[in-house]
């Protein structure tokens, strides 16, 4: 029987509440990579990195001073405080997690390191605590795989978008339907296979969907089985400045 979406949402929590803490973080069982050079880390609170993502969206998201992004599933904040320093102190980067050690050890980071352009808010990225046209760019990273209703996940990352929004995002999607496997991180075992993920994005109301970065992520006996993949899309319109 499948498990229900609280029951998923559930284990996931334990499994990151884990890697809050410093421990068990995706990289021990080969399951997740770090995508960013040091250069781009140096600056940002060393507690913010634990390598839990399986891309790098902020490097293609072309972020400009004052925009305003939210980044969906945070984690401990690598790419909000990423973000934050491209958009400077007149725009605002928000983190979204639903697991409440990882909001906790990012907000800690965020005041520790006097960083104000920052808020980290524990919710579900299946129903947003923020308006409809709230954000310029809406990131993510090795998260809506976790996601038991990814439809849900991505009907709100076009709502809280400005008309013309980007929604850059690095996630795992699996090449054929893996059935139930064995996947302590929950990364590929929960993922949607390559051509229904890209669907549902289209399907959601974004346009102009272009995979910037493709790399296998999971091999078995048979090849690739899962891939780490880097998309842009865009919510159709043009911002009407007031
Ligand atoms: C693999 S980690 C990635 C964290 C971060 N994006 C990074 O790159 O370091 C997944 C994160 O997403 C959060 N998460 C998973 N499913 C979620 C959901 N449905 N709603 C909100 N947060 C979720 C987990 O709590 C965890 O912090």
């Amino acid at each position: 029987m499948d498990a229900t979406a609280e029951e998923v949402r559930a284990k996931v929590r334990e499994r990151y509440s884990i890697a809050a803490s410093g421990r068990g973080g995706c990289q021990d069982d080969g399951c997740c990579a770090i995508g960013y050079s040091p250069a781009e880390l140096e600056g940002i609170p060393v507690e913010s990195v634990l390598g839990l993502g399986s891309g790098n969206p902020v490097r293609y998201a072309e972020l400009r001073p004052g925009e305003t992004v939210v980044d969906l599933g945070s984690g401990a904040g690598i790419d909000v405080f990423l973000a934050s320093r491209l958009v400077g102190p007149a725009g605002h980067a928000t983190g979204i997690d639903m697991t409440p050690t990882m909001v906790a050890r990012a907000t800690t980071a965020s005041v520790s390191h006097g960083i104000r352009n920052t808020s980290f808010v524990l919710a579900p990225i299946e129903k947003l605590p923020l308006p409809d046209g709230h954000a310029d760019v809406v990131l993510s990273n090795c998260v809506i795989n976790l996601s038991p209703d990814k439809r849900a996940v991505f009907a709100e990352a076009l709502r809280i978008l400005k008309p013309g929004g980007r929604l850059v995002i690095s996630d795992v999607v699996q090449e054929r339907d893996l059935g139930p496997i064995e996947d302590d991180c929950g990364c590929v075992g929960n993922a949607m296979v390559r051509g229904e993920y890209l669907e549902t994005i289209g399907h959601a109301g974004f346009s102009e969907l272009r995979i910037v970065e493709d790399r296998p992520w999971r091999t078995g006996s048979g090849g690739i089985e899962a891939s780490a993949v880097t998309l842009i899309a865009r919510k159709p319109g043009t911002e009407v400045k007031m």
